[in-house]
C-alpha cells in the first residue's frame, strides 16, 4: 500500500523519495549470498540474459549447459546466437555432471552454465575447477536453490555471475522476478546497462525529484527492471528464507523416514558435504518399484496430484526433447550458415537425463511447508499408490 500510494512505482520513473526497494533489495539480496553487488531484473530469464551479455556472450560461442534443467538456460543462450551445448547429469544429484562438461569442451567454448536442481546442488567446486583449468567463464543458475550453501562457500557466490529467479514456485518468490549478483564492478556496470536500456544507479538529485537512473548509455540495453511491488515482496520474503529452508529440511527428513518404510519411493538428493546446505525446491521422488515404473512418471503424477491435490509432475523434459526448446527459432542461428547442424538438440546423448525422467515425479516444496500431519498425508498418498499401481494400469487400459 505505501509503493502504491507512493510517488515510485519503479526505478524507472522520477520519485519525490531517494530510497528505492529495488535498490535496497538489490543490496540486500547480494549481501545474503556474500556478494558485493545484485541486479535485480524481471525475470530469472532476464537475468540470464544480462548476464550473458555482461560477459560477452554470442554468436560463434559455446555455453555448456545442463541437458535436464528449465528451457531458459539453453534458450538464453540461443536467443544471443551462441551454441548450447547440452550436457548429461549425474543420475544421483540429477545436476549436470562434470565429466560430461570436460568431455563437451571444445575450442569455442566460452562459458559453463553451472544449474543447481530440484533438491540437490551442483558440484560447483569441481565445474569451478575445470573452468579454471581450461580458461572458461562459471556462471552460477541459482534459482531452484535460494538460501543453500556447499562447504566451499554460499550458493549464489560462485562464479563470476550468479543469477536467481523468484518466479511463483521459487522459494523466494514474488510472482515474477530475477536478479543478478557479482563482485567484479565492471560486470555490475554492465549488469545494470543491459536490464535499463544503457542506464545505470544514479545517486544524484534531479530537477522534479530523485531519479534512480543516470542516462550513461554506451550499451544498447532493455527494459528488463523489477518493479517496486515486487521488490518490496522480496526485500520481506528473504527475511523468511532461511528459517522456510530448516522447516522444509526437517520435514524432507521426515518424508524420507516415511518413505524408506514404505519402500518403492525414494527422495533423489546430491551427496556433496555439508548436508545441511541443501535446499528443497522440488523434491524429486525416484521409483524403483516395478509396478509404479510400468505406470510411467506421467500417470504416477497425476495419480498422485489427484489423491494429494499437489501440483506434482514429471521432471522437466530432457532438452533433445523437450517440444520449449526449439534454437532454430533464434533469427541468429536460423541465419547464421552452418550453425543449424551445430544447435540441434539431438545431436546430444543425454542417456542418464533420459532415464532419470523414466524413473522420477517431483513435489513442489509448498507440501513441505506444512507439519508432520501434512508429512503422513504425503506418505499415505503414495502407500496407497503404490498398493493400487497395478489396478491402477488396468483402467489406464480399458479408458484408452
Ligand atoms: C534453473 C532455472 N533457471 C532459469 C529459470 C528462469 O527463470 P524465470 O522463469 O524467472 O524466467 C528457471 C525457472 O524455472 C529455472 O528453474
Amino acid at each position: 500500500m505505501e509503493i502504491l500510494h507512493s510517488s515510485r512505482w519503479t526505478i524507472t520513473a522520477r520519485s519525490r523519495h531517494p530510497d528505492s526497494y529495488e535498490r535496497r533489495f538489490g543490496t540486500a539480496f547480494a549481501h545474503s549470498v556474500r556478494r558485493a553487488f545484485g541486479v535485480p531484473c524481471s525475470s530469472g530469464s532476464a537475468a540470464l540474459t544480462i548476464a550473458l551479455q555482461a560477459v560477452g556472450i554470442g554468436p560463434g560461442d559455446e555455453v555448456i549447459v545442463p541437458g535436464l534443467t528449465w528451457v531458459a538456460c539453453a534458450s538464453a543462450v540461443a536467443h544471443l546466437g551462441a551454441v548450447p551445448v547440452l550436457a548429461d547429469i549425474c543420475p544421483t544429484s540429477l545436476c549436470m555432471a562434470p565429466e560430461a562438461v570436460e568431455a563437451a569442451i571444445t575450442p569455442a567454448t566460452r562459458a559453463v552454465l553451472a544449474v543447481h536442481m530440484y533438491a540437490s546442488r551442483v558440484d560447483v567446486g569441481r565445474l569451478q575447477n575445470i573452468c579454471d583449468e581450461r580458461g572458461l567463464l562459471l556462471i552460477e543458475d541459482a534459482s531452484q536453490a535460494h538460501g543453500g550453501s556447499l562447504s566451499e562457500g554460499v550458493i549464489g557466490s560462485f562464479g563470476v555471475i550468479s543469477i536467481f529467479s523468484f518466479q511463483q514456485t521459487k522459494l523466494l518468490a514474488a510472482g515474477e522476478g530475477g536478479i543478478a549478483v557479482t563482485d567484479d564492478p565492471g560486470l555490475f556496470d554492465k549488469l545494470q546497462k543491459f536490464r535499463a536500456d544503457g542506464r545505470i544507479y544514479s545517486d544524484a538529485p534531479l530537477d522534479g525529484g530523485f531519479y534512480d537512473l543516470s542516462d550513461i548509455g554506451g550499451v544498447m540495453g532493455r527494459n528488463l527492471c523489477m518493479s517496486e511491488f515486487h521488490a518490496a515482496i522480496l526485500l520481506e520474503g528473504v527475511q523468511r528464507l532461511d528459517s522456510e529452508n530448516r522447516h522444509r529440511a526437517t520435514m524432507a527428513g521426515e518424508l524420507s523416514s516415511r518413505l524408506d518404510a514404505i519402500g518403492g519411493m525414494a527422495i533423489v538428493r546430491d551427496d556433496l558435504a555439508e548436508p545441511d546446505g541443501g535446499t528443497f525446491y522440488k523434491i524429486p521422488l525416484s521409483m524403483d518399484d516395478e509396478a509404479l515404473l510400468r505406470l510411467g512418471p506421467v500417470l504416477v503424477s497425476r495419480a498422485l496430484s489427484a489423491e494429494l491435490n499437489l501440483p506434482i509432475a514429471p521432471l522437466d523434459l530432457p532438452l533433445d526433447r523437450n517440444p520449449l526448446y526449439q534454437p532454430l527459432t533464434s533469427p541468429l542461428i536460423a541465419r547464421t550458415p552452418g550453425l543449424a547442424d551445430h544447435v540441434d538438440p539431438q545431436r546430444f546423448q543425454l542417456p542418464n537425463a533420459v532415464a532419470a525422467w523414466g524413473r522420477c515425479i517431483a513435489l513442489p516444496h509448498e507440501c513441505l511447508l506444512g507439519g508432520l500431519p501434512e508429512v503422513d498425508a504425503i506418505a499415505a498418498g503414495i502407500e496407497k499408490l503404490r498398493a493400487q499401481a497395478s489396478r491402477l494400469a488396468v483402467l489406464d487400459r480399458e479408458s484408452k
